[in-house]
């Protein structure tokens, strides 16, 4: 059992148990064509527990984030080399949507890569995905670089990262 981070409306922000990754893979089948291992799923949550979190609403899971940890290039600093919280996927089911879940899965998650020390915290969406891309602008993430081509399908994908103060 995990204790809650964040309660909105009848909605619980956790961490994520083992015994939640199967349900975290049907959500991610549902919403993203984006897929990943079995055995990721698992190193992601056992590397870092911190930023895998669920949503939870009548005991049914309804959405997730799930992030790594990196060491390179900032995306900030010239030249400069940190430590990087990477959000590897988010996503809320479909009629859960519009009422801050998403929002409060990137601002836990964004704590949980924090208790780590990151110094930043990037990802990469679909320039077409607009929901997605206001959801990280309203939480101070600012856009980078355009990837070309950067999906299986040939979209381009827009880095986006926001930089922590300590
Ligand atoms: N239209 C316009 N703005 C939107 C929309 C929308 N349909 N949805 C979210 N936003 C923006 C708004 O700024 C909103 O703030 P506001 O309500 O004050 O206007 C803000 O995002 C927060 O909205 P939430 O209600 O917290 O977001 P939601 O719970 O609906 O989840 C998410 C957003 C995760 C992007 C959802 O739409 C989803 O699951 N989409 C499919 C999967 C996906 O695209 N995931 C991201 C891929 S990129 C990656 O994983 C790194
Ligand atoms: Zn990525």
């Amino acid at each position: 059992m995990q204790v809650a981070l964040r309660e909105i409306g009848n909605c619980i922000i956790r961490r994520c148990d083992l015994s939640d990754l199967i349900p975290t893979m049907e959500i991610n089948l549902k919403t993203l064509p984006e897929h990943y291992s079995d055995y990721f799923y698992e190193s992601l949550l056992a590397e870092l527990p911190e930023a895998f979190l669920v949503a939870e609403v009548e005991k049914k899971l309804v959405g997730y984030i799930m992030c790594k940890i990196e060491y390179g290039f900032s995306n900030f600093k010239k030249l400069g080399f940190v430590k990087k919280g990477h959000v590897v996927s988010v996503a809320v089911l479909p009629e859960h949507r519009r009422k801050g879940i998403g929002e409060g899965l990137v601002q836990e998650a964004i704590a949980g890569v924090k208790l780590k020390k990151s110094d930043e915290l990037y990802l990469e969406v679909r320039c077409s995905n607009s929901e997605a891309v206001k959801l990280y602008e309203k939480l101070g993430f600012i856009t980078k670089q355009r990837l070309k081509a950067y999906y299986r399908d040939g979209e381009d994908a827009y880095l986006m990262a926001i930089e922590f103060a300590y």
